[in-house]
């Protein structure tokens, strides 16, 4: 927004009528091409809380577009006001298994982020975790060929299950995770790193099985 201009509620839905999505139905696939007015690689961000991550690895690579996924309304508010900053960075409020599930098209992603998924620590909540076979089989048909699926945690126990699962799935090969330096740092990456927690990271690029 030019300096000095006044942010309306008029001018503020004009604006983030082309940030945030909304898809024109629940059903169809998203045209990625359209959304962002050209065609280039695609990172998809799951939970990306207040988009700080997104934004920064957005504003770093230019060439390619950035969706930032996530439910609550008041985050993905603060990713919108960040994402109207630059061209390249759209923001869907939605359920992020759903939204891969249904929304985004096979074959369409260079790499996913999940940064920091809610870890359900009390063993009768676990089956809340986004990550599960469903989930990896989803984000493989969505991610192009040799795509990447990174995720990040602060708990061990959820890390170790999401390996296991990788492995018994067979559908990624496990990749020396990227150092801490390589990508921006994340909101929660922030908050946990500053209380001495030790941060557990995967890589996992898309194989296909040998049928
Ligand atoms: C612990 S926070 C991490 C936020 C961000 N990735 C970061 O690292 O700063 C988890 C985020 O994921 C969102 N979230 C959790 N489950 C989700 C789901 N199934 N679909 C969309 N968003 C989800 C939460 O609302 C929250 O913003």
């Amino acid at each position: 927004m030019p300096v000095g201009e006044v942010e309306t509620p008029r001018r503020r839905h004009d604006l983030f009528s082309v940030i945030e999505l909304i898809p024109e139905s629940c059903i169809a696939r998203l045209d990625p091409q359209k959304i962002f007015g050209r065609a280039a690689p695609l990172h998809v961000d799951l939970g990306c809380g207040d988009g700080a991550f997104l934004f920064a690895l957005a504003t770093r690579m230019p060439e390619k577009n950035f969706l930032g996924i996530e439910r609550l309304a008041s985050r993905v508010e603060k990713a919108c006001r960040k994402a109207a900053r630059i061209d390249n960075m759209r923001v869907l409020r939605m359920e992020s298994f759903y939204a891969v599930r249904y929304l985004l098209p096979e074959r369409s992603v260079e790499a996913f982020h999940l940064l920091f998924p809610d870890p359900w620590p009390k063993r009768r909540h676990q089956r809340r975790r986004i990550v599960a076979e469903d989930f990896l089989r989803t984000i493989w048909a969505a991610l192009e060929e040799n795509g990447i699926l990174r995720i990040a945690t602060d708990h061990l126990d959820y890390f170790t299950r999401i390996s296991q699962l990788a492995e018994e799935s067979s559908l990624f090969a496990f990749m020396q995770p990227s150092g801490e330096n390589d990508f921006p740092v994340s909101a929660f990456e922030k908050k946990f790193t500053s209380t001495g927690a030790r941060i557990y990271r995967l890589e996992l690029r898309k194989i296909s099985p040998v049928m």
